[in-house]
C-alpha cells in the first residue's frame, strides 16, 4: 500500500513539474494570447527601465520639424494607483468580451486637454494631488536616416512614459523638459502612448509637499514627436564670450554616429559662417571676432544664429541677443554700464483661471502687465516657468530671473534631493541658455539657515558656475528668526511705546551671501510681523500697523555688501473691490495695500547699494494655504492685477516709482 502511496504521488509530481515546465517553455517561446504577451513584455520592460530622466534633452523643438500631440487625451483618475496592477493601464486594456470582467477603462470616461495641468478641468481635480493616467494613439513613420524622439515641454511631478504597453522611461521633476528617442519602438501604424503622471510631492523631493501655490498636475506643456537626423546638433550656446566681450563664443554638442565629423555655425547678418570641429564626444567651440549690437531692454537687438552639423542635413535656426552681463562692486551691470532692476515677481499662472502657463499668447498677457508697470525686469518663482515666458522676454526686452524650487526647507541631508536639484538646474540651463532675457540664475527660496543647507546650497551654485559662466548666481533670502526677534526688540518695540529712533536696522548675516552673486531679501514691512506682535504685546493691530508703517522709511537692511543687493520679494494682500478708508488699515482692502507700497518706495530710497526689486506679486495666484474663506478663497491676494486682470490701487503707486526711476536711470 505504502509504495503505491508513494509511486502515485511521485507520479503525481513528475507530471506537475513537467507541466509546468512546459507551461514555462508555452510562456517563453510559445504564440501564447496576445494580451498575456503584452503583459509580460509589460513586466519586462518595468524591469528594463528603473532608472530616472530622459535621454539628452533636445534643444530648441520648435524650431524643429516635429508633430504636436495637443488635443483632447483620455485620463483616468487613479487616487490608489489601481492602473499599475498587471499594466491594465499601460496597456490600455479594454474587455474583450461581455465575459471579460474589467474594472478599468479608458473610454466614456474623462477627457483631458494636453498641454494643461488637471486641476483647471475638472472640479474634481481642483486639489486632486495623485495619480491621472492619459492616453492617446498616434501614427509616425520615422523619416529613413532620421531618429524620433517623444518630448515633454515638462509634466508635474512624476511621469512614467510606455509606448505600445512597454515602460519608456520616469521622469522627476515638474517645471522642466525631457525626451527619450522611441525610433526602435514605434509600429506601423497605430501606437499607445500612456503617461502615469503622478503630482504627490514627499519631503524628499524637489519642492517639498508644503508650498505656497496650487500644486498643479499633469502634462502642463507640450507634448511632441521630433524627428531629427542620426547625427544631430543635441545642444548649442552661442554668446559673447565672457573672457573677450569683443568676440562671439559658439559651443555645439552633435549627437549620433557622425558627431566627431564637425559642425557649423551661421550668422549672415554678422557676416559669420564658420565650420567647428567637434571632438569624440561630438562637443566643438570656436572664438568669432565680432561686435554684434547689443541686446537691452531698451533695445532688444536679436540675430538669427544657425548651427547645423557639416553637411547642414541638419539645422537649428534660433534668434539669439548678444549682451553680458555682471556684478560690479554693488551695481548689476549690462552691457558695461549699471542698470537698476524694475522688476515684478510672476507665478507661472495665467490669468482668467486657466491654470498653468502653456501658451505664448497667456505668458504675452501675463508680461504685458509687467510692461504696463514699467518693468524691465521680471522674477519668474519658484520654478522654470514655461519656455515661452523667457522666449517673449528676449522679444520684449525683459531681463529675468529664473529659479528652481528649492523653497522653504527641503531635504538637504539627503544626496537624491541633491542630485533631483541639479537635475532641475541642469535641464532648465540648457532649455534656456541661449536667452538674453536671463540673467540670474537662482538657487533657492526662504531656506532656513543652517549648516546642510549652507553645503547644499554651496554645492547647487558651483553646480550652476560649471554649467554656465556667463550669468550670475542668486538665492532669495529670509531673515533668520533670532535675527528678526532682536529687530522686534530693538526697534520696533520701543517705538510702540513711543521711543523714536532714527533708524531701524534689519539684520541680513546669512552664510548664503558670500556664496551667491546677487543676494536678494524677501521682507515684508507692513504685512507680516506687525500681526505678530499686536498678538503678544497690549498693543491693537492698527497700532502695531500704524507704527510699522511711519517708520518703514527709516529702515535699512544691514548686510555684508559689496554686492548687488536686490529686494525679491515685499508687498501685501488686497482683494480687487475691497475699500477702505486708508485711515482704518483695513488689511486685504486695496487702500492698505497701495499704502504699504508707498512706504515700501520709502524703504526702498532708503537702502544704499540696492540693485533692484521684484514686488511680490504681479497677479493673484490659487494657493492651498490661503483659507480665509470670502476673502481669499484659496487665493494670495498679493497681486496688484486679480485672476481677472484687474488692476489694483497699488499697481500705480509701483508703476510712479518706476516711471520715476526711468527717468532718473536715464539721466
Ligand atoms: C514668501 C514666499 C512666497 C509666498 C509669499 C507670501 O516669501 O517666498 O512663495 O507666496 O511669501 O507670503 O505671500
Amino acid at each position: 500500500m505504502r509504495s503505491t502511496v508513494l509511486f502515485l504521488s511521485g507520479g503525481l509530481l513528475f507530471v506537475l513539474g513537467a507541466a509546468s515546465l512546459a507551461l514555462t517553455a508555452w510562456l517563453w517561446l510559445g504564440d501564447w494570447p496576445q494580451d498575456m504577451k503584452a503583459v509580460v513584455d509589460h513586466q519586462r520592460s518595468l524591469a528594463e527601465r528603473g532608472a530616472h530622466g530622459g535621454d539628452p534633452t533636445l534643444q530648441d523643438v520648435f524650431a524643429r520639424e516635429h508633430v504636436s500631440l495637443a488635443g483632447r487625451w483620455q485620463a483616468a483618475i487613479d487616487p490608489y494607483g489601481r492602473g499599475d496592477v498587471g499594466g491594465i493601464a499601460p496597456r490600455a486594456h479594454e474587455p474583450g468580451t461581455p465575459s471579460d470582467l474589467a474594472e478599468f477603462s479608458f473610454e466614456n470616461g474623462l477627457e483631458l486637454d494636453v498641454p494643461g495641468d488637471w486641476n483647471s478641468q475638472d472640479p474634481r481635480l481642483v486639489f486632486y494631488q495623485g495619480i491621472v493616467w492619459y492616453k492617446r494613439t498616434f501614427s509616425h513613420t520615422t523619416k529613413p536616416g532620421h531618429r524620433s524622439f517623444l518630448w515633454f515641454g515638462a509634466a508635474n511631478y512624476e511621469a512614467a512614459v510606455y509606448l505600445n504597453g512597454e515602460l519608456v522611461g520616469r521622469h522627476v521633476g515638474g517645471f522642466t523638459p525631457f525626451n527619450w528617442d522611441v525610433t526602435d519602438r514605434l509600429r506601423k501604424g497605430e501606437n499607445l502612448l500612456v503617461i502615469r503622471v503622478d503630482n504627490r510631492m514627499r519631503d524628499t523631493d524637489v519642492p517639498t509637499p508644503m508650498t505656497d501655490w496650487l500644486n498643479y498636475g499633469g502634462l502642463t506643456r507640450d507634448v511632441l514627436i521630433v524627428d531629427v537626423p542620426e547625427t544631430h546638433v543635441q545642444q548649442f550656446e552661442v554668446g559673447l564670450d565672457p573672457e573677450e566681450p569683443g568676440a562671439i563664443r559658439a559651443r555645439v554638442r552633435l549627437a549620433g554616429p557622425k558627431r566627431a565629423s564637425g559642425a557649423r555655425v551661421r550668422i549672415v547678418e554678422l557676416g559669420i559662417d564658420v565650420g567647428i570641429d567637434t571632438d569624440d564626444d561630438g562637443r566643438g567651440e570656436v572664438r568669432l571676432a565680432a561686435s554684434p549690437e547689443r541686446w537691452s531692454p531698451a533695445s532688444p537687438r536679436r540675430y538669427l544664429v544657425e548651427v547645423a552639423t557639416r553637411r547642414w542635413r541638419d539645422v537649428v535656426a534660433d534668434r539669439i541677443g548678444f549682451r553680458t552681463v555682471e556684478a560690479r562692486g554693488e551695481e548689476i551691470w549690462i552691457n558695461g554700464a549699471p542698470l537698476f532692476l524694475r522688476g515684478i515677481s510672476i507665478h507661472e499662472e495665467a490669468l482668467h483661471g486657466e491654470g498653468r502657463v502653456h501658451s505664448r499668447a497667456q505668458a504675452a498677457e501675463l508680461l504685458g502687465h509687467a510692461r504696463d508697470l514699467g518693468c524691465n525686469f521680471v522674477r519668474l518663482a519658484h520654478y522654470t516657468h514655461s519656455q515661452h515666458m523667457a522666449r517673449l522676454a528676449d522679444e520684449m526686452g525683459l531681463l529675468v530671473w529664473e529659479e528652481i524650487p528649492v523653497y522653504w526647507a527641503v531635504d538637504f541631508e539627503n544626496e537624491s534631493t541633491l542630485a533631483t536639484a541639479k537635475a532641475q538646474m541642469r535641464e532648465m540651463i540648457e532649455r534656456d541658455r541661449n536667452r538674453a532675457s536671463v540673467i540670474l540664475w537662482s538657487i533657492a527660496n526662504e531656506t532656513p539657515e543652517g549648516e546642510a543647507r549652507n553645503r547644499f546650497l554651496a554645492e547647487l551654485a558651483a553646480h550652476v558656475r560649471a554649467l554656465d559662466d556667463t550669468r550670475l548666481v542668486t538665492a532669495a533670502l529670509v531673515t533668520d528668526p533670532s535675527e528678526l526677534a532682536e529687530f522686534f526688540v530693538k526697534d520696533y518695540l520701543p517705538a510702540l511705546f513711543g521711543f523714536e529712533l532714527d533708524e531701524w536696522v534689519y539684520p541680513v548675516h546669512d552664510p548664503l551671501f558670500e556664496v551667491v552673486d546677487v543676494p536678494a531679501l524677501n521682507e515684508y514691512f507692513g504685512w507680516y510681523y506687525s500681526g505678530g506682535l499686536a498678538a503678544v504685546t497690549p498693543f491693537s493691530s492698527h497700532y502695531a500697523r500704524r507704527v510699522m508703517l511711519d517708520h518703514i522709511g527709516r529702515i535699512r537692511v544691514e548686510h555684508p555688501g559689496g554686492k548687488p543687493f536686490v529686494i525679491s520679494e515685499t508687498g501685501a494682500g488686497a482683494k480687487h473691490g475691497m475699500r477702505v478708508p486708508e485711515a482704518e488699515l483695513a488689511v486685504f482692502s486695496e487702500e492698505y495695500q497701495a499704502l504699504v507700497y508707498r512706504k515700501q518706495v520709502e524703504f526702498f530710497r532708503n537702502q544704499s547699494g540696492l540693485a533692484g526689486v521684484s514686488p511680490w506679486i504681479l497677479k493673484d495666484f490659487r494657493s492651498p494655504l490661503r483659507m480665509y474663506q470670502g476673502v481669499q478663497d484659496y487665493r494670495n491676494l498679493k497681486g496688484l492685477v486679480s485672476d481677472a486682470g484687474e488692476r489694483k490701487l497699488a499697481f500705480g503707486v509701483l508703476r510712479d516709482y518706476y516711471a520715476e526711476r526711468a527717468a532718473s536711470d536715464a539721466l
